[in-house]
């Protein structure tokens, strides 16, 4: 099971909720996870090592080499092999592998524009160790250039980090419009949205219960899901990071890990759900 967590506004979560979900399929339900961070600003990769285990393995062993990029290796070499750049039990935590982040991602769209299939790299090297995972979360940054795109290619399932704001009626419809339009344009491309997951709510914002009603609305209209379980916002969160650690790990009787194993629960169900359709 693939599922990408995308979402073209930044700040929302999508990070975190890889993060400590992926950590929960580890911990308390024996899967076995690979994370992969395809956002050059390699804020999933930081969440889950240091600086000085990054070093070791920046220069050859990153997504960049994965899609081609990086010193040698082009991306019709058929043989750069993904699991040169697969980090095994990653934050020591046993069944986490991670596949880690490089800001040279960020000139993607510029090495390989013009060249055909750039959008099926990943699909392409991920053949080889598809079968090693019981799922692969791959988190995206807040566009849809041809990283995200990539992930969208090789994925089962997205899922939206929302936090309840202004944007999100307005950018659901967007981003649903969008992914069509690639599906259209990539033929290999059969994702869907298994559903939208409120992030950093703030309990005591009316505001905030108004918006999820809006959002709501808005999903319902659209036929996207919403997760009922609600991650709040919360300092014990958001302090793990700055450890390279999870939450999970650094706060695990905290409120947000909490909400994060119900989302994960309710993730699992869904799943279920959805394949038995
Ligand atoms: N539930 C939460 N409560 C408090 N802070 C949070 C929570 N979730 C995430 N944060 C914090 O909010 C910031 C943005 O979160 P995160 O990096 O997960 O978002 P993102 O959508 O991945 O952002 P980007 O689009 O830049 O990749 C981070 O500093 C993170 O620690
Ligand atoms: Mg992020």
């Amino acid at each position: 099971m693939v599922i990408s967590f995308i979402n073209m506004k930044g700040g929302v979560g999508k990070t975190t909720t890889v993060v400590e979900l992926a950590t929960i399929l580890v911990k308390e339900h024996n899967k076995s996870v690979l994370i992969i961070d395809m956002d050059p600003q390699t804020n999933a990769t930081f969440s889950l090592m240091g600086i000085e285990e990054w070093e070791k393995i920046k220069d050859n062993a990153t997504i960049a080499d994965v899609l081609g990029m990086n010193n040698g290796f082009s991306s019709r070499d058929k043989e750069y092999d993904i699991n040169k750049a697969i980090v095994k039990n990653v934050c020591k935590i046993n069944g986490l592998d991670l596949i880690p982040s490089h800001i040279e991602l960020t000139f993607l769209d510029l090495d390989l524009s013009g060249q055909p299939g750039r959008e099926i790299i990943l699909e392409n090297r991920l053949k080889k160790c598809l079968t090693d995972y019981d799922f692969i979360l791959i988190d995206c940054p807040p566009n849809l250039t041809l990283a995200p795109q990539n992930a969208l290619v090789v994925s089962d399932f997205i899922v939206v980090p929302v936090v309840p704001e202004f944007f999100p009626s307005i950018g659901l419809p967007l981003l649903v419009n969008r992914i069509e339009q690639l599906k259209k344009r990539l033929p290999n491309c059969v994702v869907e949205i298994l559903g939208v997951v409120f992030t950093k709510v703030k309990r005591t914002t009316n505001n905030h219960t108004e918006r999820m009603d809006s959002v709501r609305k808005t999903c319902e209209e659209l036929g996207i899901e919403t997760f009922q379980t609600v991650i709040p916002d919360t300092v014990r969160i958001s302090e793990a990071a700055t450890l390279n650690k999870p939450a999970f790990i650094v706060n695990p009787n905290s409120d947000g890990v909490t909400s994060y194993k119900s989302f994960a629960n309710e993730l699992i169900l869904l799943l279920e759900e959805v394949e038995k359709e």
